[in-house]
């Protein structure tokens, strides 16, 4: 009998569980702006994206005349992508593919960006030596991540309690502590720096993002899919604690979704 080994099991979920992100690049387009310039992208520059997703970051990157190609692990999500780079009349090519084996030559781009999405690779020293790999010396690594305090480390912490990763997979969140960044690049870089920023998340009320959420967001889908009916009263308790954490950040139908983005400088 064969086995899978934990992690590619775990990939396997995540390429299942990521393919109802789209509505969500609602959200993440505004902060795709913010990371392109904070990446320093320019028009004669090489970038990837990794973990595109739909694209947004990767569109934007074109649309400011740089050469962009995207990765993801998701078909459904690069499908979409590829429409939105026909839609906004930019050529991106779109590969599917996992950050922890990046198919591209070492010393491919000027620039590699990930927003939201290198942090999910369950081995972050596997997913930065790839990144590291595929970037030129004294090219640029920049990548937008959620702090562990701020709404979305603290939804994905409430989820692990349900839903606990394979062992020696890193906690999401600590891509969000600027420490813990600093160790994982170490003396590949210079340059490190880091800057916080929020995006709103338009909110009605917290059961509408949470049920939003169930329906976009893989570990939600997953929660529901593993609790729901067969075992509501555990699904009742994550529901209520994730409401009032909604609440936590909640104004004036919006949610605060606190992100940290980071840049620094390969070595020469
Ligand atoms: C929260 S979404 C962010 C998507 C996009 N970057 C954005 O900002 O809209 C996370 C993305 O990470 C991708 N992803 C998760 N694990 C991955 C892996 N091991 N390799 C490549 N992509 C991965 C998912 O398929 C999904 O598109």
């Amino acid at each position: 009998m064969t086995t899978i080994d934990p992690f590619t099991q775990f990939k396997a979920i995540q390429k299942e569980g990521w393919a109802a992100f789209a509505p969500l690049e609602a959200i993440t387009t505004m902060p795709a702006a913010k990371l392109v310039s904070f990446a320093g992208v320019a028009n004669d520059h090489n970038v990837l994206d990794v973990a595109c997703g739909t694209g947004v970051v990767a569109v934007t990157a074109a649309r400011r005349g740089a050469k962009v190609e995207g990765l993801d692990l998701s078909p459904a999500l690069l499908e979409r992508a590829r429409q939105n780079a026909k839609t906004a009349e930019v050529d991106i090519d779109f590969t599917e593919g996992d950050v922890e084996a990046l198919p591209y030559p070492d010393a491919r781009f000027d620039v590699v960006v990930s927003q939201f999405g290198h942090m999910f690779g369950p081995r972050p020293e596997v997913a930065l030596s790839e990144m590291l790999r595929v970037l030129k010396p004294r090219g640029r690594i920049a990548f937008s991540t959620w702090p562990p305090e701020m709404f979305i480390g603290r939804l994905f912490t409430l989820v692990a309690q349900y839903l606990p990763p394979p062992a020696g997979a890193a906690p999401p969140p600590l891509w969000g502590e600027p420490h813990v960044i600093r160790e994982r690049l170490g003396d590949r870089v210079v340059n490190l720096e880091f800057e916080r920023d929020v995006v709103l998340n338009p909110s009605l009320s917290p059961r509408h993002t949470r049920q939003t959420f169930e329906t976009t967001a893989a570990p939600n889908i997953r929660i529901k899919q593993e609790y729901a009916e067969k075992d509501p009263d555990t699904y009742a308790r994550f529901n209520a604690s994730l409401e009032n954490l909604i609440a936590a950040f909640s104004e004036n139908n919006h949610v605060k979704q606190h992100y940290l983005m980071t840049r620094a400088t390969k070595k020469g």
